[in-house]
């Protein structure tokens, strides 16, 4: 059996040739035209990036590989008695594009557990840390504390081929990702549970070890698979993958740009938002005494927050035209492990009363839940009621995919990232308003 490195270099240098022709060959071709809108607003919809990792069709939602949701959860190998796959397998779907066997899922799954040993410095320099410091803020210091121990940076300093970039990103990969769990349930231990720290269980996956240590029973485990794989990547535009991105296109190592992308997800318009759905249907729930409220109830709070200039957490998306199949999947979950908890029907209300209101609105685009409308309510129902926490687990889950995209870049030789700017005497005199 070859390993998941021999396997991933087969596949890179199957993939070069393709992408030198297209720089050789083919580099003069348009792929699209720029407006004045899209450079001010957020370049939306400008096709500047490439990953093969994932792909976000705004009406169909993301593939990882080529593969849905449903087929990812399907297809991937699972352990014993479990709903979920393991994340390890979903590890080696986004590096190579295959589905592992059992055996190459158990090599990735033993290559974290000789990997998995946290230095203590980093837990010290958390113990450190004020204690109300946002677990987001915690996670990202930590991660980037570790900095120290990056093999590519080391390999860099001594000399080596760019050909060979991604063979040390893909050590920083593994080391780093293997730490993840550890790091977020000691995180989580220390802040909200009394410091009682649980020490991780060398046999178990690493989705069954976060749970673990969480100090949460079954079915948590299936909880926190489904979490990591579906938050694991959404293509590369979005704040968190792109960020991880660019910083890594200066040739930052993965500690560095792992750090740099949390701190994106931690904004309220992107991963943040998840913390931001409870914490507003708290507010619904705290004003109802706790009752579920009827339709006509839950569209006043819906006007009330759109009229007050705000968001509706957890709605809309800036690719996404359509419920955004993560959302689905874990309403299907609710649906069976959760159907009569009152937060679920909450969300389960929403579903039905927010589309038509921002439809009626008429400013968002997408008027239907995203990934962030649900996942918040699963972890309350088993007992992770800090809502802070909730941008971490994403985290986790998120960094999967962005040193999966990381290592390719560096694999596929791809440069450092300077767009150019404009002034907006520049923007007028394109759009004719003034003369040069
Ligand atoms: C995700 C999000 C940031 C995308 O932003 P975007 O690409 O600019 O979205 P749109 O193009 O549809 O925005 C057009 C307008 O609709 C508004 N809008 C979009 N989603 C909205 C929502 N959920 N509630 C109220 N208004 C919304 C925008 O604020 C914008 O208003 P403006 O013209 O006054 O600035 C946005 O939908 C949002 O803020 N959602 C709530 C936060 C959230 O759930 N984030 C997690 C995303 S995974």
């Amino acid at each position: 059996m070859a390993t998941l490195k021999e396997k991933l270099y087969e596949k890179i240098e199957q993939w070069r040739p393709r992408t030198q022709r297209l720089v050789k060959e083919y580099g003069d071709v348009k792929v699209c035209d720029v407006t004045i809108a899209q450079v001010i607003g957020g370049m939306r919809g400008v096709k500047c990036l490439v990953t093969d990792i994932s792909y976000l069709d705004p009406y169909e939602g993301i593939r990882f590989r080529g593969y849905t949701i449903p087929e990812v959860m399907e297809k991937l190998p699972k352990p014993p008695g479990c709903e979920m796959p393991y994340v390890e397998g979903h590890v080696y779907l986004l590096l190579t594009g295959d589905i592992p066997t059992e055996n190459e899922v158990a090599e990735v799954a033993e290559e974290f557990k000789k990997r998995s040993q946290v230095p203590q410095y980093v837990f010290d320099m958390l113990r450190a840390m004020p204690r109300d410091t946002h677990p987001m803020t915690m996670f990202s210091a930590a991660i980037l504390s570790m900095q120290r121990e990056s093999v590519f940076a080391k390999k860099y300093r001594e000399g080596i081929s760019k050909m060979d970039y991604w063979d040390p990103y893909f050590e920083d990969m593994l080391n780093l990702l293997a730490k993840l769990p550890t790091i977020a349930a000691y995180i989580y231990r220390m802040k909200y549970r009394s410091d009682t720290i649980i020490p991780p269980d060398p046999n178990l996956d690493f989705g069954g070890n976060f749970a673990h240590m969480m100090g949460i029973d079954k079915p948590y485990d299936d909880v926190a698979r489904m979490y990591f794989i579906l938050h694991s990547d959404h293509e590369s535009g979005n704040v968190s993958a792109h960020t991880g991105h660019l910083v890594a296109s200066a040739l930052s190592d993965l500690y560095y740009a792992i750090s740099a992308m949390l701190d994106g997800l931690a904004g309220p318009l992107h991963g943040l938002a998840n913390q931001e759905v409870l914490r507003w249907i708290q507010g619904i729930y705290e004003k109802m005494g706790g009752k579920i409220p009827t339709e006509e109830e839950m569209k006043k709070f819906v006007w009330d927050t759109l009229n007050a200039g705000q968001v509706i957490p957890g709605f809309g998306h800036a690719v996404l035209r359509k419920t955004d199949p993560r959302y689905t999947a874990q309403r299907e979950f609710a649906l069976k492990h959760l159907p009569d908890d009152p937060l679920f029907k909450y969300v389960d209300l929403l579903y039905k009363v927010v589309p038509p209101i921002l439809q009626e609105q008429g400013k968002a685009k997408n008027p239907w839940p995203n990934v962030d409308a649900h996942s918040g309510v699963i972890q309350w129902y088993y007992g992770v009621r800090e809502y802070d926490f909730y941008t971490v687990l994403f985290g986790v889950g998120r960094a999967i995919g962005v040193c999966s995209n990381i290592v390719w870049d560096r694999a596929l030789g791809y440069p450092i990232e300077r767009p150019k700017s404009v002034t907006t005497d520049m923007l007028e005199e394109i759009a004719g308003i003034k003369k040069s």
